[in-house]
């Protein structure tokens, strides 16, 4: 029988591993430490306000993030664009609520009508359509142009029960074949009575194995989706609240009008409306827009801050050469909240519009690098070691005996920090820690990870620079040793390998 899952430290030191301990559902609840951050970020989901998280790498600000947009309401709208018959290049834009894109999805699914047997479906209606043998009567795929049974031409009628035998038996067959179903098989239109003692015409079409009946609704249903033909959903209703921007170009985050090299030619091209692409900005319109560090989107913070301001922004070709630079949808709707993060050093670099903006509609908030050690945070530890494994699905629990360890050392790089009687929150490296130690478990064979494999991997996953310190005595005589001087710089423990180990997220 399952234990009980687990949540105080008084607790959780007498479990046999991180399997027994609780992990919340709320993504907010996962973070740990950053109180501050994530009071800011439950203020900012309810009134839809902005953020800025400022801090070193891998303390928690993508996740914050992320957890802000899952508690947020769902998208409730629709952008489309569609053909402008008089204006090719000025296509239209539609916004559909909800309730519009559920009732044509009904549509849909009623204009889809009935897929039967073969067998359920009158005879000479199969043999039409190329799933009786005209001759024998036998049952085939319609691809099967020659019957598999007598060998055949499946279409060709009977000797006897055609005057002019084999030769407009055949064409009746050609013309049949003609007429094509909208998805590219062959169509039946027969009448029949339907249940209210009315006439009604219904279409066999094939489908594969089997074939579609459509009644009169369906047909109708089908003929009204024909007029939503020409259009093109730019940002559909169900979408990820949540849009990664960071480093994204111009066109990734404003959108584009794809190149056409017969610009858009009635026959041999593509419409203008079907080359239109939605930008990030659009793409996290009633939803979350996350950009990780900020200052490196350098001049395109300026589209940013009239995204913002404006709540809408037009698409159009952004490259010149190309034919979709004719082309622009205007007002296309962008009302996102936009999360920003960044080091504290990059703060200067934000453009400055862009940051008042921020207060003036938000929240800034400086994230810690460590929490105080207490029961309480150890036994969040704890939760961590536990989420980690739970991420990373390759790796077993961990014993509380691993967990103690990883906790002193947690108080170690806290110190690192200048905050004694603290736990760090630079958890990425934490992270990369448990997943060494796992590693080494999986590969030991070893059901939990134990205070050796943390070792074990303490030992291993050290930065090279302390590496090269051990082997020559000093970094600098490692570096004069082999390496030239344009490679002569300092490097710090934390290398803001930011890209790392982001994959709650990707
Ligand atoms: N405060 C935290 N609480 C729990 N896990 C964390 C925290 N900070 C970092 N992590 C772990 O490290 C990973 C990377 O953190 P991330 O949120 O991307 O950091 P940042 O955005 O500050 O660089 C997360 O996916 C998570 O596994
Ligand atoms: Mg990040």
């Amino acid at each position: 029988m399952a234990k009980k899952r687990v949540t105080t430290w008084d607790e959780i030191q007498d479990l046999d591993s991180t399997a027994d301990v609780k992990i919340p559902s709320d993504p907010l609840d996962r973070v740990l430490g950053q109180e501050d951050a994530i009071k800011l970020a439950k203020i900012a989901a309810i009134q839809r306000r902005h953020l800025l998280l400022v801090g070193p790498p891998g303390t928690g600000k993508s996740m914050i993030a992320r957890a802000l947009s899952m508690n947020i309401p769902k998208p409730r709208h629709e952008i489309r664009v569609a053909k402008n018959t008089e204006n090719a290049e000025r296509p239209f834009l539609e916004i559909l609520d909800k309730d519009q894109v559920y009732d044509e999805d009904r549509i849909r699914a009623d204009s889809m009508g009935r897929l039967l047997d073969p067998h359920d479906v009158q005879q000479d209606i199969c043999e039409r359509l190329g799933y009786v043998c005209r001759q024998c009567k036998a049952y085939s795929k319609p691809s099967d142009l020659m019957c598999p049974s007598c060998g055949k031409s499946k279409m060709e009628v009977a000797h006897g029960s055609n005057p002019f035998g084999d030769l407009l038996g055949q064409l009746g067959g050609m013309l049949e074949a003609a007429v094509q179903a909208p998805q590219g098989g062959k169509s039946v239109r027969t009448t029949t009575v339907n249940s209210r003692g009315e006439q009604e015409f219904v279409l066999f079409e094939m489908a594969g194995d089997k074939i579609r009946m459509l009644d009169g609704k369906a047909q109708q249903k089908r003929s009204q989706l024909m007029n939503k033909a020409n259009q093109k959903v730019l940002v559909k209703l169900d979408r990820d609240p949540f849009v990664l921007a960071t480093g994204a170009s111009e066109t990734e985050l404003l959108g584009d009008v794809r190149h056409d090299p017969y610009g858009g030619h009635e026959k041999l091209g593509t419409p203008a409306y079907e080359r239109v692409v939605a930008g990030s900005i659009h793409e996290a319109h009633e939803g979350v827009l996350f950009v990780d560090e900020i200052s490196h989107l350098g001049s395109l913070q300026r589209y940013i801050l009239t995204a913002m301001q404006e709540k809408r922004f037009p698409i159009v070709g952004r490259n010149p050469q190309s034919a979709g630079a004719s082309v622009k949808v205007e007002n296309v709707p962008c009302d996102f909240i936009l999360v920003a993060a960044c080091n504290i050093q990059d703060l200067g670099n934000i453009l400055s519009p862009l940051r008042s903006r921020i207060i003036g509609g938000g929240y800034e908030a400086l994230v810690d690098v460590a929490m105080p050690d207490t029961p309480e945070n150890r036994a969040k530890y704890a939760q961590f070691v536990a989420q980690e494994v739970m991420i990373d699905g390759r790796i077993p629990h961990a014993t509380m005996d691993a967990v103690k360890l990883i906790i002193t050392e947690g108080r170690l790089r806290a110190r690192g920090d200048n905050q004694p009687n603290a736990l760090t929150l630079r958890l990425r490296e934490m992270g990369g820690l448990i997943r060494a130690a796992g590693d080494a478990a999986v590969m030991n064979g070893d059901a939990l990870i134990t205070d050796a494999h943390i070792r074990d991997a303490l030992r291993r996953s050290r930065p090279v620079e302390e590496q090269i310190r051990e082997k020559y005595g000093s970094y600098m005589k490692g570096m004069s040793k082999d390496i030239s001087d344009a490679q002569k710089e300092t490097s710090q423990y934390y290398l803001g390998n930011d890209h790392l180990g982001d994959q709650m997220f990707n």
